[in-house]
């Protein structure tokens, strides 16, 4: 019998009883200080106000498209806008805003994001040629810390962090070791997709970090011919949001143009920012500005 298979039965066989027995006790506060001082510190990022984190637990519903028309749009309404890739196994920002610049090193070896539309950008697909990136969670972690404190961010007034799915290292790294401002969470409408966010969400609820609200993407779709709008789900987003504690900022439909832009590198609000695309991202712009805003208020 190999040794996994002896301990899980040895461990299952010892009844609930004698494994009580070995919970240790709590740690008395000298112990409990001490395991606080090996954990990182959230140290704020020089230069950097406010780091907004675009997130879902779930794949493919819209983060990157958020993340790249929020930061242009916030660059448009007179911020200091930077924008990191979080997704180091699938980094979209490259190709959505058209960067492809390795980034410079400074005298101190700090990276200096390229910058196009306005906004500073950072990505590991910058910084990797071709091919996938093949690599275990603690160098997922390193690459994490080195795009965000390696690199010549400020003065920045928003970092916009464009993350992965799921709830994994990318998402820990950052909140053990940045103070996040706020999480924007993006959802479609499907319960498939709002559970899986829920999920998320909580994550980031129990490490104490913020929500600003949720983006409901691919929601429905607008008639070519008559305008009318055709809804896509149960209206179900709207009670996920409540139960969360959270407001829908906007509803964003689907739409041939925001893939057509995504693909080509220039984000929708740019080429047509008479759209009602445009629009609401100016209305979330604002709402994240004024939620940043009244968190600075209520600290102060
Ligand atoms: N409202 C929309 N209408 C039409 N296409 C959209 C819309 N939102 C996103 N897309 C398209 O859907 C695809 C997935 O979007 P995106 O890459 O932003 O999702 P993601 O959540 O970042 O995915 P991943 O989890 O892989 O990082 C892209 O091709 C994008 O252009
Ligand atoms: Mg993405």
């Amino acid at each position: 019998m190999n040794l996994v298979k002896q301990v899980l039965i040895s461990v299952s066989t010892r009844g609930f009883a004698t494994s009580q027995m070995h919970l240790r006790p709590k740690p008395d506060p000298r112990q409990a200080e001490l395991m606080a001082r090996s954990l990182p510190k959230r140290l704020p990022l020089k230069g950097v106000r406010d780091i907004v984190v675009v997130s879902s637990g779930k794949g493919g519903v819209g983060k990157t498209t958020t993340a790249v028309n929020l930061a242009v749009t916030l660059s448009t309404m007179g911020k200091n806008v930077g924008i990191l890739d979080g997704d180091i196994f699938g980094p979209s920002v490259p190709l959505m805003m058209n960067v492809t610049e390795v980034p410079l090193l400074d005298e101190r070896n700090l990276m200096i994001p390229p910058v196009n539309f306005g906004v500073k950008c950072l990505s590991m697909g910058l910084l990797v040629e071709t091919g996938p990136v093949v690599w275990r969670g603690p160098l997922v972690m390193s690459a994490i810390q080195r795009l965000l404190k390696g690199a010549l961010w400020g003065p920045l007034d928003i970092l916009v962090v464009d993350t992965p799915p799921g709830t994994g290292d990318v998402h820990l790294s950052l909140s053990q070791h940045v103070p996040i401002s706020g999480v924007l969470l993006v959802s479609s409408p499907q319960r498939v997709a709002l559970e899986v966010t829920a999920k998320g969400a909580e994550m980031y609820k129990t490490l104490k970090v913020p929500l600003i609200g949720l983006v409901e993407n691919m929601s429905h779709v607008i008639c070519d011919k008559c305008d009318n709008r055709i809804e896509l789900a149960q209206n179900s987003t709207k009670d996920f949001a409540k139960q969360l504690g959270v407001e829908v900022l906007e509803s964003i439909p689907i739409e041939k143009e925001v893939m057509q832009c995504g693909d080509s590198g220039t984000p929708l609000c740019l080429k047509y920012p008479e759209s009602q695309f445009a629009k609401a991202y100016r209305n979330i712009g604002q709402k994240v500005i004024d939620f940043l805003e009244n968190k600075r208020t209520t600290v102060t």
